[in-house]
């Protein structure tokens, strides 16, 4: 057996695989999330540790397996966190995550300091939010104290599977979105850290995401239930892993994933091509390949959100079934999913969600019909985006909670005007882990092939023409919402 672990950022969720590809066992802990002021999201990485340490063993001791038959474990995670540690290899302060956007002033000044051009040949993105480097300039503002104790820093998953090795490495595909790393050269970037002032000696060593890093500690090994020679693999960022998992592996692929956050993501073999920063271009976990991404802040987030204000004592999949009775369109009702601000295309964290169109008549199943269209409206804006660049998308693979129901399914394709592909089993980004540790084992020659045996599509949801016609429509409305309500928050 292998081990995906996918540090999210509501729940660990731990995978047990077998050689063909089948989920043996599987195991969710949640944490909690701090959001102390507007704007703030943190978690304590401590509770990663934890909790991370509780799925293995419950995992291991429910599918009820001899445990020297795992022999590889490796991770995808929740990416750009600071987590900020001193010498010794503690943590300074809470991490500070991807859905934080406290840092615009420090974006800004890196856009200054750097200039907008530069960055962009180095890194390849623009300088937003939730990335590290403008985490890592705010704690040196606002807790000099800290900072003048930090040794080094790790993004989440890193610094989880520091604690079960012992060994520090930051891997390619989280790396980037540091906006620290010069994405071609695949090394730390001198001149960025040299012009905003940081000790380069901060970054941390780098692997591939393929890369063996060591093996569990003896005494973790125990408290889980392992054998401490279980290999472990590097692993990759969630987006990443997610890719790995939907077979996102070639030019022409591409995929929708709806977590916490939602993003669109397609297959790039280069880091050469200009999109001026409009999505997100980033290292894979796939050696020496990349791929490019729009990203919906406030996705699965925004209708949990609707879930646990309006219909907490509802489940999930009633509220979905429901909401499914409402026509295409909510009777008139349109929601901008901007609860926590937005990436793509507005890169605005300002910017607050909006329902637009209230009648008397409107049940809550139509709110909640409005918020799943609204995520995907979100989401074809960076569809629509990909397309322009000329990118093929004969199909969207869909993974997630989004993959999850026929209803979204079809939304997706109506909405994108694309064919869905649905996945037999899907189970996220700790499946793309799963398949770096199944590689590392030595079970297949690569990816690719792995992919092959992994990757069962079970359906193909084809678009609806009414439907996709009427939300041709309806995304016109919706794309002029943000400019009209813009001020408010400014
Ligand atoms: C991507 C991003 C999110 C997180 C969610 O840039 O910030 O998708 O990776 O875990």
């Amino acid at each position: 057996y292998v081990i995906g672990i996918d540090l999210g950022t509501s729940a660990v969720k731990v995978l047990l695989v077998d050689r063909n590809g089948q989920v043996r066992g599987e195991w969710t802990e949640p944490y909690p999330l701090y959001q102390p002021q507007s704007g703030y999201s943190e978690q304590n990485p401590e509770d990663w540790v934890e909790k991370t340490m509780v799925a293995l063993r419950q995992v291991v001791q429910t599918a009820n397996i001899d445990p020297r038959s795992v022999c590889g474990l490796s991770f995808s995670g929740q990416m750009h966190g600071l987590v900020l540690l001193n010498e010794k290899g503690e943590a300074l302060r809470k991490a500070v995550l991807w859905n934080d956007t406290r840092t615009a002033n420090e974006c800004r000044e890196i856009e200054e300091r750097v200039g907008v051009d530069r960055l962009l040949s180095i890194t390849q993105n623009r300088a937003l939010e939730g990335f590290t480097l403008p985490k890592i300039l705010w704690v040196k503002k606002h807790e000099p104290q800290l900072y003048q104790q930090a040794y080094t820093f790790l993004l989440p998953k890193d610094y989880v599977r520091f604690r079960l090795t012992g060994q520090m490495a930051m891997e390619y595909s989280d790396a980037a979105g540091t906006l620290l790393l010069d994405i071609r050269k695949k090394a730390w970037s001198r001149e960025i850290c040299e012009l905003l002032d940081i000790d380069e000696r901060l970054c941390p060593p780098l692997v591939e995401s393929t890369s063996y890093v060591g093996t569990l500690l003896s005494d973790i090994a125990e408290q889980i239930g392992l054998s401490a020679n279980v290999k472990v693999f590097a692993g990759g960022a969630d987006n990443a892993c997610g890719a790995i998992g939907a077979g996102i592996l070639s030019e022409g692929t591409t995929m929708c994933s709806i977590g916490t956050s939602g993003v669109v993501l397609a297959y790039e073999q280069t880091a050469t091509k200009d999109f001026a920063g409009k999505v997100h271009y980033f290292n894979h976990a796939k050696p020496n390949s990349y791929y490019i991404m729009g990203v919906t802040l406030a996705a699965g987030y925004s209708f949990d959100w609707l879930k646990r204000t309006f219909m907490p004592e509802i489940s999930f999949s009633e509220v979905i079934h429901q909401a499914a009775e409402s026509p295409i369109g909510a009777n008139g009702l349109l929601f901008t999913p901007y609860l926590v601000g937005e990436r793509t295309p507005h890169a605005d964290a300002h910017i607050r969600a909006s329902f637009i169109g209230i009648d008397a008549s409107h049940t809550k199943w139509d709110f909640a019909r409005a918020v799943m269209e609204g995520i995907i409206f979100s989401l074809n804006e960076s569809v629509e985006i990909i397309k322009r660049s000329g990118k093929k998308m004969k199909s969207i693979v869909s993974i997630g909670g989004g993959a999850k129901s026929h209803e979204w399914l079809q939304i997706q394709a109506n909405i994108f005007h694309t064919p869905i592909e649905k996945l037999k089993n899907e189970q996220g980004p700790g499946l793309g882990a799963a398949m770096i540790a199944a590689c590392g084992c030595g079970w297949f020659e690569s990816l690719e092939e792995c992919a092959a045996t992994f990757k069962q599509v079970e359906q193909l949801v084809e678009p609806q023409e009414d439907a996709a016609q009427r939300y041709q429509e309806l995304f016109h409305v919706y794309r002029q919402i943000y400019a009209q309500t813009k001020e408010i928050n400014e």
